[in-house]
């Protein structure tokens, strides 16, 4: 998919006129992607084809090792029938004891999926999610101890379970808007073991201030990947960040720059918190961006994070 058009459309002001706009755009740019992906084979016999795209944005860093997983031992006690493909995670870099078990949406949506709420997170993992996991893994010993939440996690939160499973913090909370993803990550929380870590996963939407209220000042941690580039989201965004907090707490952000998306994020996030902003936070990730930048194809500022870090004033 050609996430330019998706970052143009959500730099416009809103209104309603352009908000159906937007919902037709989305659901055409969304069936373009699914016709792509049942043009180039099945996704069962193999791995989602976008974990091995290498011409879009949506291309990952190989930070992880991904292989298909045998499913008949997962599920067992939550049978389901709509369309996942399990995969193993693991990281070789350093990591050797950590594996996870990720169920990976391989599914057609349905118009009225499209045309609902945000759906870019059943697309597939992008890669500031797989970079905010490796970052998470690298700094394990920042989350002793400490509650964790994701916001707009996708349908892999594959950041905050991550940290669930690989660092000692207290519990993790993983949450989206899209009530499609929560249910894809339901699956994930079941058919993994996260030793002493208490995990539960919400459908949370930003927008909904009577949800952020009952969590106000509750998180030590807030990570989220990737969320700062729809316009009619990103003061509600910042809102709820700056509420659900610890006052000493900590924000991790990863999100490319994407035009101007990021900048007026920080814009709105100026007076409320101390920023630090990093284009360079982790040798490996900047050796496989530097060497990503002879691919033609390869489109930094959709696809390199920049690590983004927030403590309240
Ligand atoms: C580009 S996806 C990123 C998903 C995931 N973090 C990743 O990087 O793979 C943006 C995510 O933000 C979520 N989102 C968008 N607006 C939201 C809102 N108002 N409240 C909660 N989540 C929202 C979408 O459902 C989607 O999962």
């Amino acid at each position: 998919m050609d996430h330019g058009e998706l970052d143009r459309r959500f730099d416009q002001p809103i209104d309603d006129k352009s908000r159906k706009c937007i919902a037709r755009s989305r659901w055409k740019l969304l069936a373009k992607v699914l016709r792509e992906s049942n043009s180039s084979g099945s996704l069962d016999d193999d791995l989602p084809r976008s974990l091995l795209d290498s011409t879009t944005s949506r291309e990952l860093y190989g930070l992880f090792k991904w292989c298909i997983h045998d499913s008949n031992q997962l599920d067992k006690l939550w049978p389901d029938d709509s369309p996942g493909q399990w995969l193993k995670c693991s990281c070789s870099d350093g990591h050797p004891q950590f594996s996870l078990n990720i169920r990976y949406l391989s599914k057609q949506f349905s118009v009225n999926e499209l045309i609902g709420f945000n759906n870019t997170g059943n697309i597939c993992i992008w890669p500031s999610e797989e970079v905010l996991a490796y970052y998470c893994l690298k700094h394990r010993d920042i989350f002793r101890g400490k509650t964790v939440i994701e916001l707009g996690g996708g349908m892999t939160c594959l950041a905050s379970l991550s940290v669930a499973q690989f660092t000692d913090a207290s519990s993790v909370c993983c949450t989206d808007g899209n009530s499609l993803s929560v249910e894809n990550i339901n699956h994930i929380v079941r058919n993994n073991d996260f030793n002493n870590c208490l995990v539960t996963s919400q459908v949370f939407d930003w927008k909904d201030k009577s949800l952020s209220k009952n969590m106000e000042s509750k998180w030590d941690i807030v990570l989220c990947a990737d969320c700062l580039f729809f316009d009619d989201g990103r003061e509600a965004l910042v809102e709820t960040m700056s509420r659900i907090t610890t006052n000493n707490g900590l924000i991790l952000i990863m999100a490319p720059r994407r035009g101007r998306t990021l900048d007026r994020f920080l814009e709105l996030c100026h007076g409320k918190f101390l920023i630090y902003l990093q284009e360079e936070f982790d040798r490996d990730v900047t050796l496989l961006h530097k060497e990503k930048l002879i691919n033609p194809n390869y489109n930094a500022d959709h696809n390199y994070p920049l690590l983004v870090q927030l403590r309240k004033r």
